[in-house]
This record gives C-alpha cells, sequence and structure tokens, in this order.
C-alpha cells in the first residue's frame, strides 16, 4: 500500500487489491484543495447537475437564486411561461443581478449602473444610452448570459456548463425511472412545498453521497430512532435490501424494512385515519399502474443518488437534496419537501409532520447523519500527511465478495459506494488515481430490472 501525503498528490486515490478483497479510497479526496479544484474542472463543469424543481417556479415570472458549482444563478420563468437558467452577473460588469433570493418579477435590475433586463434575457432598458450611440449590436450583445444547457426530467430541472455535455436522458440512464416512479406515486404527480431548508456542514460533499448509500450505518448511528420504530411497534431489519450501482455514478438503496411510507405503507405511529386513506390510494395505484409496476412503487423505498448533486429520499415521505461544494471541507445542503399535488389536507399535515421528524435538519435522522460526516472530516486529520503507507485511506470493502461472484450487493455493505467512487475515479482526471491489483471482475454488475 503506498504512503499518502497531505494532499494525495503521489498516491493513488483508489486501491483496489482484488486478492486482498479491499477496497480503499485516499483521504485527501475529502481533504486536498486540489483535488477540489480538479473536481469543478472535471466534474461540476462537465456534467449535468440538478438546479431545482419545476414546481419552484410554477407561475410566469417566479424565480429563485442558486448557486451551481460557485456560479450564482438565477432559476426562472419568463412571462411567457419558459423556464431558464441565466448566470446570476449583469453582463455589464459582472456585478450580481438580482440580490433577492426568490420573487416574482418581469425585469431585473442592477443597482450598479441600473441595466435592467427582462426575464427572457432581453436587455430592457440601460440608462443614458445615447453614450453609447455607434456601438453596434450592443442590446443583443449584451443580453443575459444563460447556463449552456438545460434539460427537465419528470419536473426535475438539471443544467450544464458543458455545451457539449450528452443528452440528459443519456447521462440519468437507469436512475431515471426512479424519478419517474415518483411521480406515478400520485395521480396529478408531485409537487414542491415552498420553503427550502439550507443547512451548511462542515465535511467533503462525497461524504454525503456515502452516507446516503450506506445502510450499514443505520441501526448504530440512528439507534435513537430504531428504538422509537421498535417501541411503535414496527420491526426494523435489514434483511432482503440492496444497494445497485445504476452506471454513470448513480446509486440506489432499496429499502423495505426501515419504517412505513406516508399512504403507502401504514404503520402505527401514523394513526388509524392514516391507515384508511393508505388502503384507498394502494387500490387506486393497482388499478392505476398494475400490480408488477405499483409494487416497485407503493413497497419500496428508495434512496437514489443522482451524480454528483442530487438525492432522492423517497421514503417516509419525499425529499430531494441537492448538494452544493463550497470548498473540499465545506458542503451547502437545500431540502425541498415533494407532494403529491393533489393531497387530502389531513394527509399533507402528517406527511409534513413525518418527513421533517425523520429527514428534515432537525429531526430524527439528519442531524445524526451530519454529526456522522462532520466527525469523518476532524477525524481524518489526525491520518493527514501520515509517512506510514497505507494509513491515510479509509475502508470500503465491504461486500466485496459479492462483486467477485457477481452477486447484488446488499445495502448494508459498500458496493453503491464503490460504485460512486469507481465512476468518480474516471471523471476526476487526476493522473494514475487508480491501482488495481489482483484480477477485476470482468464486468461489475449494474442498474436494475424492474419490469
Ligand atoms: S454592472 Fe450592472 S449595470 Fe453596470
Ligand atoms: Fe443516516
Amino acid at each position: 500500500m503506498p504512503q499518502a501525503g497531505r494532499d494525495g498528490s503521489a498516491t493513488p486515490m483508489i486501491v483496489e487489491d482484488w486478492d486482498a478483497l479491499t477496497f480503499r479510497v485516499n483521504r485527501a479526496a475529502y481533504r486536498s484543495p486540489d483535488v477540489f479544484a480538479q473536481e469543478r474542472d472535471n466534474i461540476w463543469m462537465r456534467t449535468w447537475l440538478y438546479l431545482g424543481h419545476e414546481s419552484e417556479i410554477a407561475e410566469p415570472n417566479d424565480f429563485k437564486v442558486r448557486t451551481l458549482a460557485g456560479r450564482p444563478l438565477i432559476f426562472c420563468r419568463d412571462t411567457a411561461g419558459e423556464v431558464h437558467a441565466w448566470l446570476n452577473s449583469c453582463p455589464h460588469r459582472g456585478t450580481i443581478l438580482c440580490r433577492e433570493s426568490e420573487g416574482s418579477n418581469k425585469l431585473f435590475q442592477c443597482f450598479y449602473h441600473a441595466w435592467t433586463f427582462r426575464n427572457n434575457g432581453d436587455v430592457a432598458a440601460i440608462p443614458d444610452d445615447a453614450a453609447y450611440e455607434g456601438s453596434e449590436g450592443l442590446r443583443e450583445s449584451m443580453k443575459l448570459r444563460s447556463v449552456p444547457r438545460l434539460a427537465i426530467h419528470e419536473g426535475y430541472v438539471f443544467v450544464s456548463f458543458n455545451p457539449d455535455v450528452p443528452p440528459l436522458l443519456e447521462h440519468l440512464g437507469d436512475a431515471a425511472d426512479y424519478m419517474t416512479m415518483i411521480e406515478q406515486q400520485h395521480v396529478g404527480g408531485m409537487t414542491t412545498t415552498p420553503g427550502v431548508q439550507l443547512y451548511s456542514v462542515r465535511g467533503n460533499w462525497k461524504l454525503a453521497v456515502e452516507n446516503a448509500m450506506d445502510g450499514y450505518h443505520f441501526s448504530p448511528t440512528h439507534n435513537t430512532f430504531v428504538g422509537y420504530l421498535r417501541e411503535s411497534g414496527f420491526a426494523v431489519t435489514d434483511d432482503d435490501q440492496y444497494a445497485y450501482n445504476l452506471g454513470n455514478g448513480h446509486g440506489l438503496l432499496v429499502l423495505t424494512g426501515h419504517g412505513g411510507r406516508i399512504s403507502m405503507i401504514w404503520e402505527p405511529r401514523f394513526g388509524e385515519d392514516e391507515k384508511l386513506r393508505t388502503e384507498e390510494h394502494r387500490r387506486e395505484m393497482l388499478e392505476r399502474l398494475g400490480e408488477q409496476r405499483a409494487h416497485y412503487v407503493a413497497d419500496e423505498s428508495h434512496i437514489l443518488f443522482v451524480f454528483p448533486n442530487l438525492l432522492l429520499f423517497d421514503i417516509e415521505g419525499l425529499s430531494i437534496r441537492q448538494l452544493e461544494p463550497v470548498s473540499a471541507g465545506q458542503t451547502d445542503v437545500r431540502a425541498w419537501q415533494l407532494v403529491p399535488r393533489n393531497e387530502d389536507p389531513a394527509a399533507r399535515a402528517l406527511r409534513m409532520k413525518t418527513v421533517v421528524s425523520f429527514v428534515g435538519p432537525g429531526g430524527l435522522a439528519t442531524p445524526d447523519d451530519i454529526e456522522a460526516y462532520e466527525a469523518v472530516q476532524r477525524g481524518i486529520e489526525a491520518t493527514a500527511g501520515d509517512v506510514r503507507a497505507g494509513l491515510d485511506y479509509s475502508d470500503m470493502s465491504r461486500g466485496m465478495v459479492d462483486e467477485v461472484k457477481g452477486v447484488q450487493g446488499r445495502s448494508i455493505d459498500e458496493g453503491a459506494m464503490r460504485g460512486f467512487w469507481r465512476h468518480w475515479v474516471g471523471a476526476v482526471g487526476i493522473e494514475r488515481a487508480l491501482q488495481v491489483s489482483g484480477e477485476r471482475p470482468a464486468a461489475f454488475l449494474e442498474g436494475r430490472d424492474v419490469r
């Protein structure tokens, strides 16, 4: 095992050993500003990034400001109803154009010299523009700048800073259908509720990805919640739950033993009224989707990671989470609740209560998870630059033997994480980033057949 430098530059990022069945990740990957810069250039500037949900800007003239890959953006619907992602930077001299976080507006006016733009990007007014007399095509060349690519799948709006990025559906691959499954949960589809939960984590973004794909931590880390579920009469189990690599860095956990799902799987803590609503809803789904599809949509909880910045928690309730790396050791997380568009008010109230009490930033799960990845970020300082070979690496070998046998990995193993890291190491563009010894399986299991 090679020796890791503090910045990891002299050592491989990933060391796979198929004789010893070990998979190790260089901790510099979480710590190094150089790695962070490479990720910005080679991942965040090249692939599709989740921007927001269409329902957040439901009406013409609605806008939200966002930051993706450190770039300030305006996510808006123009007066004619078209969705845009504008760079939130005045074409004149670069000032932040929109300084509100959200609202409804036909025009954006820059405070610096008061140039004004329509929400379709056109220049509306330039004060004292007689001074530009003879400047050919000024208004045309000073339109708002858009993010080069924007595409929408099932209401999820993605953008790319890479004009040559492959089509969105190609990138989403098998992940696309899990987004469709969410949309199919209810007649009329899904919408976000107003408001966003924003929190900042002192940890690298990849720790948030690992945590979401890590069923192994559930019982020990969330023991308060597990105890609560058991006390309320729900049998908690890790049996028959699997972790899938969906390709392109995307991952999926399929969970069936960690608690109920509002309107899908009833459990006692949801109350008697919800039991009746669930039965009724399941009858309707069966009729609309057929037995097989209704089973996948209703009976399984899914935690879906869409590389690199989107997490969909389709568990007790539905939560969209977006990761925005700020630096190697800092990540901003935004979360929205996704709810059925047409929902009984009592069911909605129960859903909101359940969602905030588990995956919300003050819920029974999320603070535990944040504590875990902040503790990792602090803990890995202990080995930074350690001269002893192989010490500055984290282990993700759990369940590797299944990959040799070609057997589907369990949710309590680390196969989904390895899938993520293998994609990452191919994408990040660091020289000699991957070191493999022993005989690698001819192909890794990828995707999942749900039809
Ligand atoms: S920088 Fe915006 S108007 Fe001058
Ligand atoms: Fe967790």
